[in-house]
Formats: structure tokens, sequence, C-alpha cells
């Protein structure tokens, strides 16, 4: 079967993965196996960019990433699953597009002004954070992908992949195609505080939890403020609760909300139904999560492998680039 096209997309390495990656961009990259030719990046050169002071957790929080990765089922035999910083030819990429990238467009990039203002100077103030888009653009292009899946966050930095791609293309030769992004990120999956489910916010159900931890974090979680007592109608449409039976609780949703609406059902039972329904559906992912928590050395065989596969097509651009630069080889 032809391929539709060429994919890369990444995350950081910055800690457990949570049901949002998952529901929000995932379970799509899983999809994507089937109809693209996938790269999936670690991409940890791009978590030194703000967290350089603090690398002891780096090489654990790579694999929880692989880990979470391979148990949701992006496939190494399908997909080829890497470690950014195993393939240094991104770095070499990064230099050079860094030649044609003015500081200006670095400098108008809205993530950088947030980040800026969310995580302050002192964490933001280095010259590699300046370049984080330069580095993202590098790792897009060296494998000549043409769609990435990314949430909404990511567009700025796509926009500039493109603007890097097309003015080295401009002064050049065509090397390179323009990156499209393609947004994965369709459901926002609500936290245990109502919010966006997010680390910052503290209100992740994650992937490495166990079913107690589960549990839990949903029996103490947010609910429609109006709905005091057992008896008191609920606002579904205003509880994140209900949004969790509405993703995995699909034949009882109506039911549910007619119960909570009229009062007959109290937060209590209906936490309890959703915490069963949410592990019944994650269930394959945590079995197979323990399975690869307790062999780390096929995790590692498989990033070790991808490398290799990643390697090849990189250095097969790099040579094209040097050439059309003229830089030696
Ligand atoms: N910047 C992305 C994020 O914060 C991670 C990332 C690094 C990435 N390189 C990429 C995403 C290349 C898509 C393509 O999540």
């Amino acid at each position: 079967m032809p391929k539709k096209g060429r994919i890369l997309s990444g995350h950081r390495p910055t800690g457990q993965l949570h049901l949002g990656h998952l529901e929000g961009t995932l379970r799509i990259w899983a999809e994507l196996q089937d109809d693209y030719e996938c790269f999936f990046e670690i991409a940890d050169w791009h978590a030194l960019t703000t967290a350089f002071d603090e690398t002891e957790m780096l090489r654990e929080n790579i694999e929880q990433v692989a880990i979470d990765w391979l148990a949701v089922g992006l496939d190494p035999q399908r997909s080829v699953l890497f470690v950014q910083s195993d393939v240094k030819e991104h770095a070499e990429l990064h230099l050079l597009l860094s030649m044609v990238t003015p500081v200006t467009w670095l400098e108008r990039c809205p993530t950088y002004k947030e980040q800026r203002d969310q995580i302050g100077e002192e964490k933001t103030a280095g010259y590699g954070f300046l370049g984080y888009p330069v580095l993202q653009a590098a790792d897009i292009v060296i494998y000549k992908a043409d769609t990435v899946p990314v949430g909404q966050d990511q567009l700025p930095h796509l926009e500039l992949s493109r603007e890097i791609a097309r003015r080295f293309n401009n002064f050049y030769g065509d090397v390179f195609p323009e990156p499209q992004a393609m947004i994965s990120e369709f459901s926002v999956v609500p936290g245990t505080d109502g919010r966006k489910m997010s680390k910052s916010y503290n209100n992740t159900l994650d992937l490495a939890d166990t079913p107690e931890d589960i549990a839990e974090k949903v029996r103490k979680m947010f609910t429609d403020p109006a709905k005091v007592y057992r008896g008191d109608p609920g606002h579904p449409d205003e509880c994140p609760v209900f949004v969790y039976h509405s993703m995995y609780n699909t034949e009882r949703t109506e039911p549910i909300k007619a119960a909570c609406e009229s009062g007959d059902l109290g937060c209590v039972d209906c936490k309890a139904e959703a915490t069963e329904k949410l592990l019944a559906a994650l269930a394959p992912i945590m079995q197979r999560r323990g399975q690869l928590e307790a062999d780390r050395d096929t995790v590692r065989d498989i990033l070790t492998e991808g490398a290799t596969q990643a390697r090849e097509v990189a250095a097969q651009t790099m040579e094209e680039v040097r050439a059309a630069m003229k830089v030696s080889r």
C-alpha cells in the first residue's frame, strides 16, 4: 500500500503522560500509523531548553515516554520511535538552519513570550530556548516530513518551520518540503478540577497511575457545585465526571444524564460507575505498561533500533544539505 505521506511528531520527556495526551494525541498517532510513514521522536534536547538545570530524571523520563507510547499502541514494527539526542544530525541541521533564521522571527514567536511570562526569565533566558523552534524545524525537515500531527499550541512552531524551510530552499535550492500541521487534538479532556487536563494544573490522571490512584482521584473530583446533596438536581453539562461518562460509558450516557438532572443519581455512585468504565478502557494500556516496566531492556532495544533507522534517513538528508550549502562533507 502506498503511504499518504511522511509524519514526524514528538513530545518532550517532561514526566508522565496523562489521559489528555492519550485522548488528545496518542490514539490519533496510533491510527495514523496505518496510512503514513511515521517517525515519533522523544525530544530530550527540547526539554533541556528550559530544564537545563534538572537533568537527573531525564533518562528515566525518556524511558517513561517510550513505555507510554508503546503501551498505547505506537508500534516499532510500523513506526520509527527514537530519542532526539541519539541522532546527532539534528544538531548539525539546527546549526545550519540557525544561519538563515532571523532572530526577530524567534523573538516574535508567541510561545516564546508566553513561556517567558509563565516560567520566568531565569529558565528562558538561554540562547537554546530562543532557538527552540529552529531545533523543532530541524527535527521535522531532516526527515522531509510533510505532515506534523500536533496540538493547537504548536501551530506557531509549524509556521516558523515552514518559513525556515522556505528560506533555506530560496538560498540553496529545493531540499525541504514545507511541513503542514495536522491538528490532532480534537478533544479537550477535563482534569480532576474541571479545567483542561494539564501537568501544570496538577489535575491529571496518568497512564502510569494504578487503578487505586485513579479511583481515589475520581472520588475527590470536582463536580457541579450546585449539586450538594444526593437529591439535588445536577447539571451534567457543567460536570467533568459527566465528560468521562460521555467518553467511556457511551451506552449509559443518556440515563446518567437524566438521573443526575432529576436528583436520583448521587455523585458518589456516579463517580463509582465512571471509575469502573474508565478503568475498563485503560486496562489494556495498564497491563501492557506493566509488562514494559518489567522489561526495560526491550524498551531500550526498541529505542536503539529506532535511532539506527532515524539516523539513516537523517544522514541522507544531511548529505543533500551540505552539498546544497557547499559546506564540507
Ligand atoms: N515542541 C513540541 C512540544 O512541546 C515537541 C516537539 C519537538 C515536536 N520536536 C517536534 C513536535 C517536532 C512536533 C514536531 O510538545
